[in-house]
């Protein structure tokens, strides 16, 4: 790993109370940097090491006077995102907001810009992909620093049947289960890998897909871990596809007419994006995603995350935001 001079570094987080914002500011803590978050309302699950900032990201001057105030920051690193995925939210936060911290960042001495992104925005069909890809491009153009990170699947997303599977209910999957797959990341290790684009140079100006270690893994293959972890046998049930295309027709016909409609057609067509797509690396020419090709860093993996949480050691807090 190549590393630029200085170790310390004063960082903007934005984001930190979400699940990669936290692995984030741990991360970017035990790396040795000062560390300012910036956070509708205080958390006290936050380490005390951080300063938290309370302010409405998405108003210029509150953001200037409030967020920036006089510090000048190294860098910023950005785990925003909407919680919700609907349109309105996505371009409001998803693009908006970052739009603002980066006009605001262009006055404020030009810091690297660490932008947590998707790897699904490499095949976009949603609005929220659709706003992470127009920041992306407005970040790259800004002449500003920048890495943009694109994670794989999190651990939170894969982990939502264990419950249902240890109450004796089948675990679901779409057409034979292997029709999608992923190298899921930890919170943990995602965390490291931001912070770590601190300063290893050869992440500069460069957008970053990543995984976490060992092979990818099927829902079936998931199925498998959750029945390991749990010590019992796993009964599968099939869910057609087609089931998730007649529900994202029907709703997308009657949000014509309603918004509560339209915004049940986004979040069918959010399930049926990740029932069909891989979050892998997407070899364009070759017309499939490619599982060699998508890079692996850190060493925690789904299988033990499982076990934890089968053991109760940890638990699973998909906040508000579950359809992710
Ligand atoms: N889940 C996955 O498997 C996966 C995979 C690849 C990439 N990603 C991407 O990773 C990113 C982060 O995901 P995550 O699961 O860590 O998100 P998350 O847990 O939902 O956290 C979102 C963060 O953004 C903040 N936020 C949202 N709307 C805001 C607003 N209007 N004003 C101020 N703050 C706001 C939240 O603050 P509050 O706590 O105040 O709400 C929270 O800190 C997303 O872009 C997601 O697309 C996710």
């Amino acid at each position: 790993m190549e590393t630029s001079t200085r170790s310390r570094q004063t960082i903007l987080l934005l984001g930190a109370t979400g699940t990669a914002g936290r692995g984030a500011a741990r991360a970017l803590l035990a790396a040795g940097h000062d560390v300012v978050a910036l956070v509708r309302r205080k958390d006290p699950q936050l380490p005390a090491a951080i300063e938290q900032r309370v302010v409405q990201i998405t108003e210029a001057e509150a953001l200037a006077n409030d967020g920036f105030k006089g510090t000048r920051f190294d860098a910023i690193v950005s785990c925003l995102a909407s919680r919700s995925g609907l349109p309105r939210d996505a371009w409001a936060v998803d693009y908006g907001a970052h739009a603002t911290v980066l006009a605001e960042a262009q006055k404020r001495g030009r810091p690297h810009f660490i932008y947590l992104s998707a790897i699904c925005v490499q095949k976009p069909k949603l609005a929220f992909q659709e706003a992470k890809l127009a920041f992306e491009a407005d970040l790259m153009a800004s002449g500003l620093r920048y890495s943009i990170v694109r994670p794989t699947a999190f651990f939170k997303s894969l982990s939502g049947q264990l419950a249902r599977v240890r109450d004796g209910k089948p675990y679901l999957m779409f057409g034979d289960g292997t029709i999608t797959a992923c190298k899921p990341i930890s919170d943990n290790d995602l965390g490291r890998f931001i912070a770590s684009c601190v300063r290893d140079t050869s992440k500069y100006n460069q957008i970053l897909p990543i995984g976490g270690p060992g092979s990818a893994l099927t829902s079936k293959a998931q199925a498998q871990l959750i029945g390991d972890a749990l010590g019992q046998d796993v009964r599968m049930r099939s869910v057609p596809v087609a089931l998730l295309n007649g529900i994202v027709g029907l709703s997308s016909f009657l949000g014509r007419f309603s918004q509560t409609w339209a915004d049940r057609a986004e979040f069918a067509k959010i399930g049926r994006y990740y029932a069909t797509e891989s979050m892998l690396v997407w070899d364009a020419d070759a017309g499939r995603y490619d599982a060699d090709a998508t890079p692996e860093y850190g060493d925690e993996t789904l299988e033990e995350h499982y076990v934890q949480l089968a053991l109760g050691e940890i638990s699973l807090d998909l906040g508000e935001h579950a359809v992710f």
